[in-house]
């Protein structure tokens, strides 16, 4: 609010929220006292009568004065139940408001899996044919993709901000569907649609562009997705990732609390947080959606490599727009306007000389990539 100069007017803003808030509370007090004030009222003046008729009855002889007594503490213990009746009753009404919203979480769709899907075999990613538009988008984001992932193999996926890098990905953990006549992806021949979702997600190991950290400890959340991860797990995680050294100049180190009540990580620091989260799982397919944008070039490379060593087995799909971040990898596309330009290793593309030769060469001399340089 500073940076933009709005303080003004932002206080103006919560001032008048806050208004608006105390007027109701005033209405409904206002109608309260009144309520209760009334209902005081009537059940004094109850008593009263009881009073006077009960009294009465008494010198008259018709009422003895122990059956007076009782009557009076009866209709006295009476007195407060009825009185908290009506607050349960206006309570009541509260609840049903604050269920609805229970409601609104609890009966959300499931994500029901197809009948007979099963676990995620290994072996090589396939997109068939696959085009894409997200419900209720414009236009296609993503248009007749197709591409094999060998196992064990490293992907590259260079593209302009809206290219549609991510939405490839989503795919890929079906946090998106593909809808009849949208192609396919596959995995070692099977259709994703015919896995588990709980067994795509463990398998495949997603950084995403913009990772959620919990309000909870360094060592929580790097440990979080893993079963049974200890101490000296977190701390290799961390070590690969970067981030150990940030950790460890932290006063309470692994424990540090990260959030409002804690540290405010930086963007690269964040990053490399949920890169090591996803290292401690070891997954077979690990995906880096410009997970390494906020760090430096040179934190970039030396986590590349420290990645490289300890991804094994592992398929690696990574994604970016430093040029650097993804020369090394097996296979390169350039995805533009959800088409795949061009493709092949690093040495093939520079051969072509077409779209990612100029963005190297326009990275390499220090020039900022726009998507104005992919038009
Ligand atoms: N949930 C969504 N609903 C509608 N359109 C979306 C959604 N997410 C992304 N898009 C659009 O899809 C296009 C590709 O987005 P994205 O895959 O995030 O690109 P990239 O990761 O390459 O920057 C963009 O034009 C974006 O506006
Ligand atoms: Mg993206």
């Amino acid at each position: 609010m500073r940076a933009f100069g709005r303080e003004v007017f932002e206080r103006g803003r919560f001032e008048k929220q806050n208004d608006y808030y105390t007027g109701f509370w005033i209405d409904l007090m206002r109608i309260g006292s009144v309520y209760w004030s009334f209902a005081d009222v009537l059940i004094g003046l109850q008593v009263l009568f009881i009073l006077i008729l009960g009294s009465n009855a008494c010198i008259r002889g018709t009422l003895t004065a122990g059956g007076f007594i009782a009557m009076l503490s009866y209709n006295m213990m009476l007195m407060w139940p009825v009185r908290q009746l009506g607050r349960v009753i206006s309570e009541m009404s509260k609840a049903r408001i604050s269920i609805e919203r229970l409601r609104y979480i609890m009966n959300s769709d499931l994500e029901e899996d197809r009948e007979g899907a099963g676990e995620m075999p290994a072996g090589d990613i396939v997109f068939e044919n696959v085009s894409y538009t997200y419900p209720g988008g414009t236009g296609p984001v993503l248009r007749s993709i197709n591409l094999t992932i060998p196992k064990g193999s490293t992907l590259g996926i260079l593209g302009s901000t809206g290219s549609g890098k991510s939405t490839l990905m989503y795919l890929l953990l079906r946090l998106y569907e593909l809808d009849p006549g949208e192609g396919r992806i596959t995995v070692s021949g099977v259709d994703i649609q015919d896995i588990r979702r709980e067994s795509l997600r463990e398998k495949i190991g997603t950084v995403l562009q913009e990772p959620y950290l919990f309000s909870r400890t360094l060592a929580e959340n790097i440990g979080m997705a893993s079963q049974n991860a200890e101490m000296k797990d977190i701390q290799e995680a961390a070590r690969i990732a970067s981030i150990d050294d940030a950790i460890e100049s932290f006063t309470n180190g692994y424990e540090t609390f990260v959030g409002e009540r804690g540290v405010t990580l930086s963007g690269g620091q964040k990053q490399r947080t949920a890169i090591a989260q996803m290292l401690i799982r070891k997954p077979p397919v690990m995906v880096f959606d410009d997970s390494l944008s906020a760090v430096d070039a040179e934190t970039d490379m030396k986590i590349r490599h420290a990645i490289r060593e300890n991804t094994g087995e592992s398929t690696v799909i990574l994604i970016a727009h430093r040029i650097t971040t993804i020369m090394d990898a097996d296979h390169i596309i350039v995805l533009d306007q959800g088409k795949i330009r061009e493709q092949g290793t690093h040495e093939e593309l520079m051969e072509q000389g077409g779209l990612y030769r100029k963005i190297y060469d326009l990275q390499t001399a220090g020039v900022d990539v726009t998507a104005s340089t992919y038009s």
